[in-house]
């Protein structure tokens, strides 16, 4: 592991998040409030080319794994030429996506074959009404095609976040498992984290513990699987299903012993931890004329002083933080 993207505790930063826009097509409960949030206006957002070499940086340093999110990545006019440009870096292995699934059926084709090579699609609830209320906006049908068009392209899996909040969808926890047995794909149960102008409240929180109880008495075979060094989600499966199931524990187990993520929002900021609050800025370094040398040094100070884990479910409710359309998770 080369030192710049490793941090005081040991950990090697070899994944990337790069958040491309601020905006979306839904407005989730759970991710920005209803009053929406200030749109950073276009000049203070990273360009293609200012993209194209942050990614080539850190390539260059050890990462071989970017993930583009948002806001909604999908909205981002020059999408495909990100996708195109990033697969030309050598050295880096794997190009993601995270999306609401919105607009899949229109672009999915394009997006695969500019390079993307997973997608992980967000979708909260198998009713159409209920997406209507926490999403605040219509669309049910067309995420689940656009999920189905991922699984006959070849994604292999998709996969599906759901973050689970009691009362709105913790009812459909077996109708999500049931889905992994009818069709090729993962289905990620998310705990309910907290961030600014989300509301949370740790009532609304359904745990790990719950879930698998709740799984286990309609399934009593269902089972934990073995996980890769790095993964956020702990992997478990009914017998003879297709897909598996997994679960995102931010709150009540952290994985941040083997955390290897790196964020940059869109307008430019290097973002050590989802729960962290130190950033610093790679656009105004870039455009005040910085060489790469510098922008490494600028960034290996920073991942240097990055946390040995976020601060704790109740503190983390108080804490600021962006609100989460402003991450990207
Ligand atoms: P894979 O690359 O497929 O492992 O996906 P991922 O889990 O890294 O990314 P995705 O965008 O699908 O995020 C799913 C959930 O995991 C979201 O709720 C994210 O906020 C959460 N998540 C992703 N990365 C981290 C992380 O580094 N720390 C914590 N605590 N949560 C994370
Ligand atoms: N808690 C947990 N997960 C969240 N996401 C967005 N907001 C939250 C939250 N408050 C998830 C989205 C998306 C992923 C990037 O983060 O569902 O799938
Ligand atoms: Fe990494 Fe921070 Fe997430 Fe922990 S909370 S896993 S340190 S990004």
């Amino acid at each position: 592991p080369l030192p710049s993207l490793s941090d005081t505790f040991g950990r090697f930063h070899s994944y990337l998040r790069i958040s491309l826009t601020e905006r979306c097509n839904l407005r989730c409960q759970y991710c920005m409030p209803a009053e929406g949030v200030a749109l950073s206006p276009k000049s203070e957002l990273l360009t293609t080319e200012e993209i194209a070499r942050i990614a080539r940086l850190f390539v260059a340093n050890g990462v071989d794994k970017i993930r583009l999110t948002g806001g909604e990545p999908t909205v981002r006019r020059d999408l495909i030429d990100i996708i195109a440009s990033l697969k030309s870096i050598e050295g880096l292995e794997t190009v993601a996506m995270t999306t609401n699934g919105l607009v899949l059926t229109r672009q999915l084709v394009a997006l695969q074959r500019a390079g993307l090579d997973i997608i992980n699609v967000s979708l909260d609830t198998l009713s159409a009404d209920k997406f209507e209320r926490i999403t605040r906006r219509k669309g049910w049908d067309r995420v689940m095609m656009g999920i189905d068009l991922g699984v006959q392209l070849g994604f292999n899996p998709v996969k599906i976040n759901c973050v689970v909040m009691k009362g709105f969808n913790d009812n459909e926890i077996c109708d999500f498992v049931r889905l992994t047995e009818e069709k090729n794909v993962d289905v990620r149960f998310i705990e309910y984290m907290p961030f600014s102008g989300n509301k949370w409240e740790m009532e609304k929180m359904v745990s790990y513990k719950e879930m698998v109880e709740k799984i286990r008495k309609r399934w009593p075979d269902f089972h934990a699987l073995r996980n890769g060094p790095n993964d956020t989600s702990k992997a478990w499966k009914v017998p003879g299903a297709m897909g598996q199931v997994g679960f995102i524990t931010s709150m009540s187990e952290h994985f941040c012993g083997s955390c290897n993520r790196l964020r940059i929002t869109a307008d430019g900021n290097l973002k050590v931890c989802l729960f962290g609050n130190t950033e610093v800025s790679l656009r105004d370094a870039m455009r005040a004329g910085s060489s790469d040398d510098d922008l490494t040094a600028l960034i290996s100070a920073a991942v240097k002083r990055k946390k040995k884990q976020h601060a704790g479910m109740l503190n983390l409710s108080h804490m600021e933080n962006r609100p989460m359309i402003l991450i990207g998770g």
